[in-house]
């Protein structure tokens, strides 16, 4: 086959992917869609109603133990959310319902006003734009810091486009501008596998931010990372706060209170108190359930 016949092949399978992605946003009863008289393009994030994410009434259980307790929650589009609370609140299975990773047993998870995550799978979902950061770093150690980029974005361009994937020149300044970001510019031929626990963590949310994320999710980012390093860690937050909408779990006080704008407290699954810094650790509930006295 020649190269030119491949990359018609390509561009055959992206039109067909589009137009299966069309196929799941239409109605069942085949009118428009549920977006009013707003324009609305499929695969894009409607979040007209001031919401990016949204959460209404959901649960699950694990043999028979709730874990998600009528969970209802909203964000905003270019929020910072922290969300905390003690340990089994449900903040990991919360973000694994949001990723496609567990089915609630019943509610409605919504990616801005037109998106039922719930008809997606986990590799949709990433694909919609909803990036994920578990706790322990999962970057590729045998490769260098601006391969591990790279290869970011070219696996985000899916592995029929990655066979033809060479970084141009926006790219190329793309990724510079990424080095910068995450701090590691100086590092960027470094093995991976040579960084410090706290530079794989900037690196793996450099990995995550070269795919755009419209949302980013992020467990216990600074947990194991040294005072200086949460510092940086906060800057770069709120360098992505407006750009992205974030929702990050952690238990560090001192970071949350230099992020934070509105934080959520989980605990039995449910939402327990929300509100500023300030508000939470002053509510009787949250400091019996969580902060202790
Ligand atoms: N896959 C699972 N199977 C059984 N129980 C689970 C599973 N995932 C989470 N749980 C339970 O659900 C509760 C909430 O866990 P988790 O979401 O990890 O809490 P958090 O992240 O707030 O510490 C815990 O009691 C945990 O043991
Ligand atoms: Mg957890």
């Amino acid at each position: 086959m020649t190269p030119e016949l491949m990359a018609q092949g390509t561009q055959a399978m992206l039109a067909h992917e589009a137009a299966l992605v069309a196929r799941q946003h239409a109605t069942e009863s085949g009118g428009r869609l549920a977006s009013f008289s707003r324009v609305h393009t499929p695969g894009e994030v409607d979040v007209t109603h001031g919401r990016i994410l949204y959460l209404e009434d959901v649960s699950v259980s694990f043999d028979g133990f709730k874990a998600i307790n009528k969970l209802s929650l909203d964000i905003a589009p270019g929020e910072l959310r922290c969300i905390i609370g003690p340990n089994g609140a449900g903040k990991t299975t919360m973000m694994d319902i949001i990723t496609g990773k567990t089915r609630p047993d019943e509610g409605r998870v919504f990616f801005g006003s037109t998106i039922d995550l719930l008809r997606h799978t986990e590799p949709q979902i990433a694909q919609l734009g909803i990036g994920r950061k578990f706790q322990k770093p999962t970057v590729f150690e045998q490769l260098t810091v601006f391969e591990n980029l790279e290869l970011a974005l070219k696996t985000h361009k899916g592995v029929k486009a990655s066979m033809f994937f060479r970084l141009d020149s926006a790219q190329t300044d793309r990724l510079a501008e990424m080095l910068h970001t995450i701090h590691l510019s100086a590092n960027m031929n470094a093995q991976a596998g040579t960084l410090s626990h706290g530079q794989k963590q900037w690196l793996e949310i450099g990995m995550l931010l070269m795919q755009d994320p419209k949302l980013l999710l992020l467990d216990e980012p600074v947990a194991g990372m040294t005072d200086a390093e949460t510092e940086r860690t906060a800057e770069l937050f709120l360098s992505l706060k407006g750009k992205h909408s974030l929702m990050v779990v952690e238990h560090d006080m001192s970071f949350i209170n230099t992020i934070s704008d509105i934080v959520t407290v989980l605990c039995d699954g449910a939402v327990l108190a929300q509100g500023t810094l300030d508000q939470v650790q002053a509510d009787e509930r949250v400091i019996e359930v969580y902060l202790g006295r």
